[in-house]
């Protein structure tokens, strides 16, 4: 009987030291404990986040990946021009390369073009960094492709020291819009002090435009980003022994035209308690969790962007509504 009871014992604390080395564990019990409740939209992600994403850039109201998809395969031409414009060898860097459904338009066009260039994907997902290593030869012939997985300035600092060809660092979707404004310049800064003069950046960023079409987005009828946002608490439960009952929160979401900063909520309908693990969380009626920014900005804001971090806009490239911008820059 004593023996079991040890034994019992052991189990639950191996089970909850496993947790507590968990950085997502502990992103979300620091981010559950502080005041006011926010989680970590990294954590968004997980199979089933990526398959409600997909549907939601299905979805009418998602604008933001149709515009930057027009841009990538109706201004290619465009975007290649100022990359390639000495004729050198480049690498091609991309952080958060996914499927590289966008860039590898301009991939195409590239290796078409007989640029000289070697295209390394930056992903913290060794999923998709093995799924490009072994797709982009076969859809893309010829392409030179070496990549890497890790956090994208530890692998910028890799893709330094593996060549000294001119860097061109593509950040796209708008993931630049996911950091508060202040946040964003100290990320374009570090991302300045890992590259030389001369090396370029192409980052795309969405508009600040109708309120309602930026508000609609991040509201779809359907309501697909309410239960993206829901998954989040449900991977929790999944992966983190937690038991929050998702029906007991709604999502709220909300577009400040001033300063253009589209914010998502997840609210607690009642006065609850939940436990992750061994740790107990409680929620007053109507106390929201503070999910993810989604931040809009003026392309001036993103001139000035690029010069506070040490970089000068080179060009400007739009989708055909103007709600999204491919924006060149040049380490100065
Ligand atoms: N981060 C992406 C964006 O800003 C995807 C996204 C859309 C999202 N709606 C969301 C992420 C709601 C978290 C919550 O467009």
């Amino acid at each position: 009987m004593e023996h079991t009871t040890t034994a019992t014992q052991q189990g639950t604390s191996t089970k909850s030291q496993a947790l507590t080395n968990n950085q997502f564990y502990t992103d979300v019990i620091a981010g559950l404990t502080s005041s006011p409740k926010r989680l970590n939209s990294k954590y968004f992600y997980d199979a089933v986040g990526d398959k409600l994403f997909q549907d939601l850039m299905n979805s009418p109201e998602y604008y933001p990946t149709d515009c930057e998809m027009e841009i990538f395969t109706s201004y290619t031409a465009e975007l290649a021009k100022e990359i390639t414009a000495d004729g050198d060898a480049f690498d091609l860097i991309e952080l958060g390369a996914g499927d590289a459904s966008k860039s590898s338009h301009l991939l195409g066009y590239l290796i078409d073009k007989k640029a000289n260039f070697t295209y390394l994907p930056i992903d913290i997902s060794a999923n998709v960094i093995s799924y490009l290593n072994v797709t982009l030869p076969v859809t893309l012939p010829g392409i030179k492709i070496t990549g890497l997985q890790g956090e994208y300035f530890d692998m910028l600092k890799k893709a330094a020291s593996i060549s000294n060809n001119r860097k061109v660092v593509m950040f796209l979707g708008s993931n630049v819009g996911n950091m508060p404004v202040a946040e964003a310049e100290v990320f374009c800064r570090e991302l300045r002090n890992n590259l030389s003069p001369g090396d370029m950046v192409l980052v795309g960023v969405d508009l600040k435009k109708n309120p309602k079409t930026v508000l609609a987005a991040y509201n779809d009828k359907g309501g697909i980003t309410k239960k993206f946002n829901l998954n989040l608490l449900e991977r929790i439960n999944r992966e983190l022994q937690g038991n929050f009952n998702i029906s007991q929160f709604d999502h709220y979401a909300t577009y400040d035209p001033e300063s253009g900063a589209c914010k998502s909520y997840l609210i607690s309908l009642i006065n609850q308690q939940i436990k992750i693990g061994e740790e107990n969380i409680s929620f007053k009626k109507d106390e929201y969790i503070y999910m993810e920014i989604s931040q809009k900005y003026t392309v001036e804001q993103i001139n000035n962007m690029a010069k506070v971090a040490g970089f000068k806009p080179l060009n400007q490239v739009f989708d055909s509504k103007k709600w999204f911008v491919d924006a060149i820059w040049i380490a100065v």
